[in-house]
């Protein structure tokens, strides 16, 4: 069986080939070059020879069937024991295909969907030749200047967990031996989302109760989903980097979270606990990595170099080496590499499994159903058949660069549909529509505000085309300011000055903190980074083809300086009380601590409403559930859908609870005029928190319930959670 397999297979291994087989570089037999080509060996011949000597497990970064199988038949027919390599990449949100970045995806509410779009991206990847993707990123990103906000489903971890388990599925499909089946590696173990002050690779200072209330679950509904491999973060969580965390990386994720598949470093991470002061020197780091749990170390070459030594003068024990081999081993057995090393590496699949028609319409239903109606005086949708006449206005209007977003590098930018090209095809005479770029993304352009305003005057609506471009989010780009570039916020002023109705289009990877001739504007659209397909799904929403649906996974607060800021916040014990008390309450001079637009925010352009909130018991046992049943009614004269949301909070317990946490979505599609009775289960295990000794308990006592379309609002009643004896 594949145990004895791989169990025989360690035996015969010698130091160098088991260091080997824990070593990941970059993939210089693909036309793909990664990022940071000082790094690991850029040169086929050399890398030829690593491979041949079984000096190499894990090639990433590269993709393309004939170079990956000139690798493989290295690795299967010329190295000595035969072991074929894993081929990994970055496929984070298509490969040719481009869907929309992952926030936006998390926009629209509906795993089922991350789960339709992450099957599509592992069949365009596996017929590219790679097994594995690094991906999804299922860190709950608490502060939206972290630039890697855009890579998550946004702030909240219920949210966050649903979507973790629906793109592992996606990915991994049905059966990982299947040569469509892409591997998981959900990242970045842990709390990357937590680093203060949002900067990227900096530091987490977090209590272990916070650590396993917000930022791990994502991680445990992607195991469960059957993820084998995970990635420890760039970032030190109280004082040790992760990469060197052997409480993180062994008791914690394997111990108390069960994980049976293998830990990859990130990029060069394990070399750079020198800078963070950590390891003395390239072998100490090694030492410290691997005796931490780090099994593939990604691009750095230090287990290669050092790890053979370490175990010779007993600073690593060879146990410590054959625990982490044999998980590698494993994977590659679950993913039939020993039976089949050519799998998802078929010149028949490459030709006709990549960007296909059938894709393209998922990327546009995808990018339809991310984008959110964050405000509207009835401008929207506007009527084509009225021939009005359009100015898009902004940098983005005619751009073609930024609407991919981060992390789409395989992807080809002129296969994009921009928004004007979008508009061009929808709108029933294309001399409809004027442009007029106004700035850059980031500097005025001479002349460009004088014409923008010319063509607003002109125009019966505007299209305003701002926001972020998409270097401004992704790794390595966090914002001191979450704000529309000064550039682009002197045009929309301007614009607005001009007295025509502005629907502003956000282009963006994080929350934003808007400000006047922005937020004053007639509608605006959040449109994030959405991919392949970006200029005709905001067309589709734009003329009313489509009805916006998608509610917002991050909180838009009122200003930057309000972050790091999420719904699930504490109350204070001095918190606003809603009644215009603002003196010495938890608030900031100028500003309310609130959000401008709430999480969970999105409207439609029909009209929903709740009613009839019912409880079976305002009594929940101890052993026993309430069903929570509420009517949603569409009151307007369109077909649309909205996301019902269920949020409590608890209102006495050991540790403080947030003011709210959301428990329940259910996604409802209605007919004019038609109702439907939305249906919640509650039992106790929903009421849980983390408490002293880092166990998960239940306290008995009353908990606030609300249903609504946000998690501002809504519906209210109370129920309360009764003990038994012996219980609680
Ligand atoms: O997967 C990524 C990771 O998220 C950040 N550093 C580089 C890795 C590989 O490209």
């Amino acid at each position: 069986d594949e145990v004895t397999r791989v169990d025989q297979l360690i035996g015969r291994m010698t130091l160098e080939e088991k260091a080997g087989q824990m070593t990941c570089l970059a993939d210089s037999f693909r036309p793909f070059n990664p990022p940071n080509p000082q790094v690991g060996i850029q040169d086929e011949k050399r890398l030829a020879e690593e491979i041949r000597k079984g000096r190499v497990g894990c090639l990433f970064n590269g993709i393309g069937v004939a170079g990956a199988r000139r690798a493989q038949e290295i690795a299967v027919k010329d190295s000595r024991l035969g072991i074929p390599l894993l081929f990994a990449g970055d496929v984070i949100h298509g490969l040719k295909t481009i869907f929309p970045v992952p926030l936006a995806e998390a926009a629209s509410f509906d795993p089922r969907l991350a789960e339709r779009t992450a099957r599509v991206q592992a069949l365009e990847a596996t017929a590219a030749g790679l097994h594995l993707t690094f991906a999804p990123m299922v860190d709950v990103a608490r502060d939206q200047r972290w630039g890697r906000v855009v890579e998550g489903a946004g702030e909240d971890v219920t949210l966050g967990s649903l979507f973790a388990a629906a793109r592992v599925r996606g990915f991994q499909g049905r059966d990982l031996r299947r040569d469509d089946s892409l591997l998981a590696c959900p990242k970045h173990f842990a709390a990357y989302g937590a680093v203060a002050a949002g900067l990227e690779y900096g530091s987490v200072d977090i209590s272990d109760e916070t650590l396993r209330e917000t930022h791990l679950p994502p991680f445990g509904a992607a195991f469960a989903a059957g993820a084998l491999t995970t990635m420890a973060a760039f970032s030190e969580i109280n004082g040790v980097p992760a990469t060197a965390d052997r409480d993180l990386l062994t008791n914690l994720l394997r111990g108390e979270m069960q994980f049976r598949g293998f830990v990859f470093s990130d990029y060069t991470a394990d070399e750079e606990l020198i800078a963070h002061g950590y390891a003395q020197d390239e072998r100490d780091a090694a030492r410290l990595a691997v005796l931490a749990g780090v099994d593939m170390s990604m691009q750095s070459g230090l287990y290669i170099k050092y790890i053979p030594d370490l175990v010779k003068s007993g600073a690593v024990p060879m146990g410590t080496l054959d625990v982490a081999v044999r998980r590698i081993l494993y994977v590659k057995t679950a993913l039939g590499l020993f039976d089949n090393p050519w799998r998802s590496l078929d010149e028949e699949a490459e030709k006709s499994r990549i960007a296909t028609p059938a894709h393209r319409a998922l990327a546009r239903e995808a990018a339809t159903r991310s984008v959110v109606l964050l405000q509207n005086d009835g401008v929207l949708p506007i009527d084509p058949g009225k021939r009005q006449k359009i100015a898009l206005i902004g940098p983005f209007g005619e751009d073609r660069a930024n609407l991919y977003g981060p992390w789409a590098f395989y992807g080809d930018p002129d296969k994009g549909i921009d928004i004007a090209t979008g508009l061009r095809a929808a709108l029933p005479d294309p001399a409809l529509l004027t442009v007029e770029k106004g700035c850059d993304i980031a500097r005025p352009i001479d002349g460009g505000i004088a014409r923008a305003v010319a063509a607003a005057k002109e125009a019966d609506i505007v299209l305003l085309a701002i926001g972020e471009s998409q270097d401004m989010s992704g790794e390595a780009q966090s914002r001191t300011v979450i704000e529309i570039p000064a550039a682009q916020q002197a045009l929309a002023d301007a614009v607005a000055a001009a007295g025509k109705p502005v629907v502003v289009l956000l282009r963006h990877g994080r929350a934003l903190a808007l400000h006047e001739g922005v937020a004053n504007a007639s509608a605006i659209l959040a449109t994030w980074f959405l991919g392949s397909e970006a200029g005709h799904a905001i067309a589709d929403i734009l003329f009313g083809t489509a009805d916006p649906s998608a509610k917002l996974p991050v909180s838009f607060p009122w200003e930057s300086g309000q972050e790091p800021f999420f719904y699930d916040r504490k109350s204070t014990g001095r918190p606003t009380v809603g009644n215009g008390a603002t003196e010495y309450r938890a608030r900031y001079a100028t500003t309310d601590n609130s959000a401008r637009f709430p999480f969970g925010h999105g409207l439609s352009y029909t009209d929903f409403a709740l009613d009839q909130l019912k409880l079976s018991d305002t009594a929940l046992r101890w052993d026993s559930a309430i069903e929570v049943t509420v009517r949603l009614t569409n009151k307007g004269k369109r077909k649309g859908s909205e996301v019902v949301q269920l949020y409590i909070r608890d209102r006495v317990a050991s540790r403080t609870r947030p003011i709210r946490e959301l428990k329940r979505i259910e996604r409802i599609t209605l007919a004019p005029g038609e109702s439907r009775t939305v249906r919640f289960s509650l039992s106790r295990t929903d009421l849980q928190f983390v408490g002293a000794g880092n166990q998960r308990i239940v306290e008995p006592g009353v908990f606030d319930l609300w249903v609504g379309q946000a998690s501002e609002g809504g519906l209210k009643a109370q129920f309360t959670l009764y003990a038994e004896a012996g219980k609680g």
